[in-house]
């Protein structure tokens, strides 16, 4: 029997798909809003580093995995994750048009990235499997939320939209290596508690980075209209504590949630505007 858990009808693949949107990135692409741009440009620049961290992590067990199917799904991932890298790699160059200091955020990040890299691989891996349950719960967000995209410019939707889709995809991969080759589950609960807090660390101190640099640092209303869009109406992280929390049940998996169908909605809608999307 394979240890793969991904379900049928789910291919990971790399859709080598590009996005133009440095005219986008000079503005306040998000809703003409400084929190909500600021909030979505924060977690961006966490992307590259943190992916690349992910590959690292899963191919330190890359020899251990002998089921083919699993075999092939992480090819998949690592081809996923290397493209999404790429996009929001160049999406974190085109914020400095709006004279944002990137290099100052990305040294501050890849410091802690570098802590990351030197623990043991079984922490590693377990932290690419929390990791990558928020992705998994915010890319579900993204793409069943209307809320989490309203006022946005089709193309930064659908850069979004495409980068929810493939979370979805592979976000049992990294979970069914672990589950293979390490399978504690204490420690993936422990370590799943020290990314909630640099997840929640290194978006808070991009965001104020950003707003920093909008002058709205110290903007009790730009604040509050933060906290109402993150945690009060609509809320959309307050939306997604019940899934985040899920993840610290024994026995959890992040097929639980079998969202195949939306998945495949969000595809054909994708490859509207991007066809090649569907051809992966
Ligand atoms: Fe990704
Ligand atoms: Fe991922």
């Amino acid at each position: 029997m394979s240890v793969s858990s991904t379900p049928e009808g789910v291919e990971i693949a790399p859709r080598h798909v590009s996005f133009e949107l440095d005219d986008e990135l000079k503005t306040l692409w998000h809703s003409n809003n400084v929190f909500r741009t600021a909030f979505f440009n924060a977690l961006s620049l966490q992307f590259p580093d943190g992916e690349q961290q992910f590959i690292n992590a899963v191919r330190l067990y890359r020899d251990k995995i002998k089921d083919p199917k699993l075999a092939a799904e992480v090819r998949g991932f690592i081809g996923q994750e290397a493209l999404h890298g790429r996009e929001h790699r160049r999406y974190n160059e085109a914020l400095k048009s709006r004279g944002y200091d990137v290099d100052a955020i990305d040294a501050r990040f890849r410091k802690h990235m570098d802590w990351v890299e030197k623990l043991p691989p079984n922490r590693q891996l377990a932290g690419t499997c929390g990791a990558e349950h928020y992705t998994a719960v915010l890319a579900n967000a993204i793409l069943s939320d209307p809320e989490w995209m309203q006022s946005v410019s089709p193309k930064m939707r659908e850069l979004w939209r495409w980068h929810a889709i493939e979370e979805t995809e592979h976000k049992a991969v990294a979970f069914d290596v672990y589950r293979q080759c390490v399978g504690n589950e204490r420690l993936r609960k422990i370590v799943f508690l020290f990314v909630t807090y640099n997840f929640t660390k290194y978006t808070f101190l991009n965001t104020c980075s950003m707003l920093r640099h909008e002058g709205k640092l110290w903007s009790l209303r730009t604040w509050l209209d933060g906290i109402n869009f993150l945690w009060g109406k609509p809320g959309i992280v307050r939306k997604c504590l019940p899934e985040f929390m899920a993840y610290l049940k024994t026995g959890f998996h992040p097929w639980e949630q079998d969202n195949r169908a939306l998945l495949e909605k969000s595809l054909d809608e994708l490859s509207e505007r991007y066809p090649e999307a569907k051809s992966a």
